[in-house]
């Protein structure tokens, strides 16, 4: 068997690391893939949303199933151009891939299916979008491009002022380009969040283990957002009772929703969830793996990945068992000085053996490289040192033991990953 996974990040990394642990002993391929993930793939040199590029690539190395990760292929409908060269996909279709890449799409399907998230309104005319956020007179207020923006495409205002600058940035400098033609403007909502991978196939929704990801690049959720700086899991905020609640009032009317409007979603959904005082409510959707949630949850991924694949390809999930270790599982993320602004490249990493990675836990790569056998810094976000342990205390305290034996000039990481959980 013969897997391709598209990507090049610490998410594609724990993934192909969880499918190399598959019965079905695959051989697995990665594009562009990155340096530790040479170690554990065959790296091909085809970018990741080069949407023909990879499907002649599947197609005449006979790939068995594709592994599409990253958000943009997926809005891009690389999953539908390799299903019609015949080649099995995990990920959904460009029209449920919607999800995420339409802010409006989906805040709007919430609203007409009554899915519990923040109220909100739609603008394209910047002057209309200032005149509401004046006569609505409410900060903090929440203003979101529509598009995609590399997860950081909202501004939380605290005043008229803030909300003003943001929508010119948005829509006036298109500070995250076209993306932000159209925003969302939204109510502010309050509690903890929490991010729900979950395994769909159309009809049955099987969630994974909850986990927390830190957004902020500084300790005390101080800094700019960044893609993600360190997560946990399972996340103690997520109980039974809620994981109950989120099932009936977000996650199947969700799927059935998707079904209603003609966008069947199969892959992995992400619930980007808040835990407001009035119930869980949804924050944003993701139609693919979150990064770094999908490091710690791989990490307790009990069930065969490829198993589950196929279930989801045959559309018989419900028979598919998908379970998770006890136990709990934490990734830190070292990076780059400087990121998520500009940041040095091609800098030696310490701290790592030949294959990249330290004894007793899972170091993914993200931004690295690798060059005459030493590791080098390629990108802002560097590595995952992900741990696991008995509970979470153990699991930070190992993932913490080795990121002090990691490092780069200029490295850096947050230091209080997972300890709103202690409180
Ligand atoms: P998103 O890219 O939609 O996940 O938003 C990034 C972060 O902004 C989220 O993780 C939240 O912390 C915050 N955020 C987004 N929407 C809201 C909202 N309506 N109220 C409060 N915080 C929000
Ligand atoms: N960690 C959030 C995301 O992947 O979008």
């Amino acid at each position: 068997m013969k897997i391709l996974v598209i990507g090049s990040g610490g998410r594609e990394h724990a993934i192909i690391r969880k499918l190399k642990e598959s019965r079905h002993q695959p051989e697995i391929f990665c594009a562009p893939g990155n340096g530790g993930i040479a170690a554990d793939a065959t790296c091909v040199a085809i970018n990741a949303i080069d949407v023909e590029g990879i499907v002649n690539f599947a197609k005449e190395n006979a790939m068995d199933w594709v592994f599409v990760t990253p958000d943009d292929p997926l809005a891009a409908g690389m999953v539908d151009a390799l299903n019609e060269a015949g080649i099995k996909t995990f990920g959904p279709r460009k029209l449920a891939a919607e999800i995420e890449s339409s802010k409006v799409f989906s805040k709007n399907m919430m609203k007409q299916f009554g899915i519990p998230t923040a109220s909100y309104e739609v603008f394209t005319d910047p002057a209309k979008a200032m005149e509401y956020v004046e006569s609505n007179g409410q900060f903090p207020i929440v203003i979101k491009a529509d598009g995609l923006a590399l997860g950081k495409g909202v501004i939380i205002a605290n005043s008229l002022e803030e909300a003003k600058d943001g929508i010119h940035e948005i829509m006036e400098d298109k500070i995250f380009g076209e993306s932000g033609s159209q925003i969302v403007v939204e109510e502010f909502l309050t509690g903890p969040e929490v991010s729900v991978l979950a395994f769909v196939d159309g009809e049955t929704v099987k969630p994974m283990v909850s986990s927390m990801d830190h957004k902020r690049a500084l300790d005390g959720d101080k800094g700019l957002n960044t893609g993600g700086m360190g997560t946990i899991a399972p996340n103690p905020f997520y109980t039974e009772e809620v994981a109950r609640q989120c099932m009936e009032t977000i996650f199947l009317p969700t799927v059935k929703a998707m079904n209603e409007l003609g966008r069947s979603f199969s892959g992995c959904l992400y619930f980007g969830l808040m835990l407001t005082p009035k119930g869980p409510y949804v924050i944003e959707y993701n139609c693919r793996f979150g990064d770094p949630e999908t490091q710690v949850v791989m990490e307790l991924l009990d069930s065969d990945l490829v198993d589950i694949m196929d279930a989801i390809w045959n559309k018989k999930l419900a028979d598919c068992p998908v379970s998770f270790r006890n136990g709990a599982a934490a990734c830190v993320i070292i990076a780059s000085g400087g990121y998520p602004k500009s940041y040095k490249k091609g800098c030696a990493i310490n701290g790592l053996d030949e294959k990249g990675q330290y004894e007793g836990l899972s170091i993914y790569h993200a931004g690295t490289k690798l060059e005459q056998g030493k590791f080098l810094t390629s990108g802002g976000r560097v590595l995952g040192v992900t741990a696991r342990g008995a509970d979470l205390r153990e699991a930070l305290d190992k993932a913490y033991d080795a990121v002090e034996h990691i490092g780069f000039e200029n490295s850096f990481y947050r230091k209080d990953i997972g300890t709103k959980c202690f409180k």
